[in-house]
């Protein structure tokens, strides 16, 4: 009976939100007809127009309702004000939603996003992006572009940096979390922010990764690949997606119909918009797809990119395309449609202002600056632990030679994209160690070198430093401005003189502990051997010394993981996990087998790759049921042993392989990964349950399809060492 009450309760429950959700959505809908039947053609054009900044003559346009967005416009006050202007001097009165890109933080910067998606941890991930939204909104903030969920497999493109690095279901993961936290439970609610899944599609796939470059890949790698992270951001809910710059294999994505048609607005039915990226429409004409900005214009909006970004290609001028039939009204009262679907979504109609007093009370609140160390700590990747030298042991310890360019650099932390990050907020790791070791431990500072200028002028002070003391530690890398848009690289080796300056200091034989910053994999094969250990810190943000000074003295162990492989040498580029077996694997006793003669084909390290100070044992890998059908679980199971003598956590991983099908498959797909905890001796085991249909690949005719036959099982701590085992899919009789 109390089972039976309980149910009813939750079932009403259910259908009132249901139904509470639905009606909301039908009054939205009314609403936006009414309006849109009250609008001029030129007001209809100008909801589609976004502007960056203001001046008088962007505020005179929003009085005639001209423009439907601004960007980078920052400040409650200064947003509040041209607010006014949309609201009360505008015919119709309708408000402007304002975007930024809030990328990895607003003013409490976090991690960048490469960096963050190596903790696997997707609460924490959420939780900075919900702070990051409630930072931007106080500010007067209704709208970020993030996140960026572009695949890259070339770490020579700098918009690595932003993204969550090659993986489809990792990023799948990381882009739900991160569309949960902007968002939150309600766009209403002001201090969340619309999210903007970007940039679709494909812009990592530039050839030779250099930036705005063509791609050019197949259907089956579109859908496997790079569209898996927009999918899982349309079902988060993610309001908008921004179309990219690049072309696919002959069609620019910002003039894409089969892109944004047919698979986001069609297959997907997406009921967001879609903004243009900076004057993608515009172009158009240098992809030498459009004559004009108006033919621009025309295809950007026939394709189904509804906001124009700063490319002045929506304009009046349409209209008269509109009047001999090239162009269908339809399309633009659909664009129309959607943006004021999302104005009344964010509740921007009934609350168009901020509390201008929220920026204060919000702006770095201390627990904001407590995630952005917690989420450090679990970006940062050990890659090299020789001899045990870390974690630093502080009673054995007199004297720490810190050298490079970035020990005490306060720019480099902050990254690419740092929104409204100050220098003043940052920790350099000279200050982190500072914090940790007080009066304990002598520090000797020495610059060394540069990061791009070649002077070795300041070498021998770095070697006379190294010389006094009993550790080295090597902070080095790139410059923040070395990673992110326009940012794209040939040369991978650490820049400048830095190798050089490894190599002179390691002549003085003291242990090197090189602290790595940079947004992207950099090839380390030259210097490898010449340092003790190694510790990738990318740019952590605020607290990005803090943290490392956390991991260096072993107050938190290292938990991290690369979610991009590392590669020994540009040549190998592109190298990634999941690649296909090819007809002739590599066999190294094998000549006519793929490979290099110069090289071997490994990376230096493997995706999922990442040290501890203590050892994890994996064994027992089980499955509860070897034969299934397309509509089972797959459930698997694992004992992880912490064999150390300090607790830590292990980031699980499970990948795939379909062993045969119609057609070819990589040889390991991550389908599931974990976090643990584990106390020293604790064992735990760890199980996964996946749907079996999530195995699945697109069959020669592009149907997804779960093919029936073997598939490998291998669960492991890295994408390399793993254990195995074998499930068949059988057919449904
Ligand atoms: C970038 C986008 C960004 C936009 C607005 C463009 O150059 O490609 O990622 O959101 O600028 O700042």
């Amino acid at each position: 009976m109390k089972f039976i009450s309980k149910f009813l309760f939750t079932l009403t429950l259910v259908i009132t939100v249901v139904l509470g959700q639905h009606l909301k959505d039908v009054e939205i809908e009314a609403k936006v007809n009414e309006l849109l039947h009250q609008m001029t053609f030129a007001e209809k054009v100008g909801q589609m127009t976004q502007f960056s900044g203001t001046n008088k003559r962007y505020e005179q346009m929003i009085r005639e309702g001209k423009i439907g967005s601004l960007l980078n416009v920052i400040g409650a006050e200064v947003n509040n004000r041209i607010q006014k202007i949309a609201v009360e001097e505008s015919r119709l009165g309708i408000p402007l939603v304002i975007g930024l890109d809030v990328i990895h933080g607003y003013r409490t910067i976090f991690p960048i996003p490469l960096a963050a998606s190596a903790s696997w941890d997707t609460v924490l991930i959420r939780k900075a992006a919900e702070i990051a939204a409630k930072e931007a909104a106080s500010a007067g903030i209704h709208w970020t572009f993030a996140p960026m969920v572009d695949i890259a497999r070339d770490p020579r493109w700098g918009r690595i940096a932003e993204g969550a690095g090659e993986d489809p279901f990792l990023g799948s993961a990381m882009t739900r979390a991160q569309v949960l936290g902007f968002q939150g439970k309600s766009l209403a609610d002001p201090l969340t922010l619309l999210a903007c899944g970007k940039h679709f599609v494909a812009y990592g796939g530039a050839e030779g990764g250099r930036d705005y470059n063509t791609v050019d890949i197949s259907e089956r790698t579109l859908r496997e690949i790079y569209l898996p992270p927009f999918k899982a951001a349309v079902d988060a809910g993610v309001g908008t997606l921004m179309s990219a710059f690049n072309e696919i294999s002959g069609v620019p994505t910002s003039a894409n119909q089969f892109t944004l048609r047919k698979i986001l607005k069609g297959e997907w039915g997406f009921d967001g918009f879609v903004v243009s990226d900076w004057n993608s429409i515009g172009e158009l004409v240098a992809h030498g797809i459009a004559k004009d900005r108006l033919e621009a214009g025309v295809k950007g909006l026939t394709a189904g990119v509804d906001m124009d970004m700063e490319g002045r290609c929506y304009t009046t001028d349409m209209e008269a395309l509109v009047a001999d039939g090239t162009l269908s009204d339809g399309l633009i009262e659909d664009a129309v449609r959607r943006i004021l679907r999302m104005k009344f979504k964010l509740g921007l109609f009934e609350h168009p202002y901020i509390d201008e007093n929220l920026q204060k009370k919000l702006i770095l609140h201390q627990d904001h600056i407590q995630t952005a160390l917690e989420l450090a700590r679990e970006s940062i990747v050990l890659l090299k632990n020789e001899k045990d030298v870390l974690p630093l042991n502080r009673k054995e310890l007199n004297t720490i030679a810190l050298i490079g360019p970035l020990a005490d650099d306060k720019d480099a932390p902050l990254g690419t994209w740092r929104c409204q990050g100050k220098q003043e907020d940052v920790v350099t790791v000279y200050e982190g160690l500072k914090n940790k070791f007080g009066d304990d431990v002598k520090i000797i500072y020495a610059k060394g070198c540069d990061v791009k200028n070649n002077s070795r002028s300041e070498f021998n002070k770095a070697i006379k430093a190294a010389r006094k003391a009993d550790v080295v530690v090597m902070v080095m890398g790139e410059s923040a401005d070395m990673s992110g848009e326009a940012a794209s690289r040939a040369d991978l080796n650490l820049p400048g003189v830095q190798a050089e300056l490894i190599n002179a200091i390691a002549e003085t034989n003291k242990p090197i502990v090189l602290v790595l910053m940079n947004g992207r994999p950099i090839t380390l094969s030259n210097i490898e051997s010449k340092v003790t250990a190694i510790v990738e810190s990318w740019h952590l943000g605020i607290q990005h010394g803090n943290a490392v000074a956390n991991v260096l003295t072993g107050d938190y162990n290292p938990s991290g993981k690369l979610t991009v492989t590392f590669p020994r040498s540009v040549g190998q580029i592109p190298i990634y996990y999941n690649h296909k077996s090819s007809g002739r694997p590599n066999n190294p006793s094998d000549k006519f087998t793929s490979k290099y003669i110069d090289l071997p084909s490994s990376p230096l390290y493997p995706f999922g790759y990442g040290l501890s100070y203590t050892e994890f044992r994996y064994t027992g890998i089980e499955v509860e049921n070897n034969r299934l059908l397309s509509t089972d679980e797959l459930v698997v199971s694992v004992n992880v042993k912490n064999t150390g003598k300090r607790g830590g956590d292990e980031v699980v991983q499970l990948y795939i392989r379909d062993m045969v099908g119609s057609v070819t498959r990589p040889v390991k797909e991550l389908k599931g990964f974990q976090r643990v905890a584990l106390e020293a001796g604790e064992q735990k085991t760890v199980q996964f349950q996946i749907p079996v249909r999530n195995l699945g690949a697109y069959d020669l005719d592009m149907n997804y399809t779960v093919e029936p036959g073997e598939f490998g099982i291998m669960v492991g701590g890295n994408s390399v060492n793993v254990l195995t085992t074998t499930v068949e899919v059988v057919r449904l009789k």
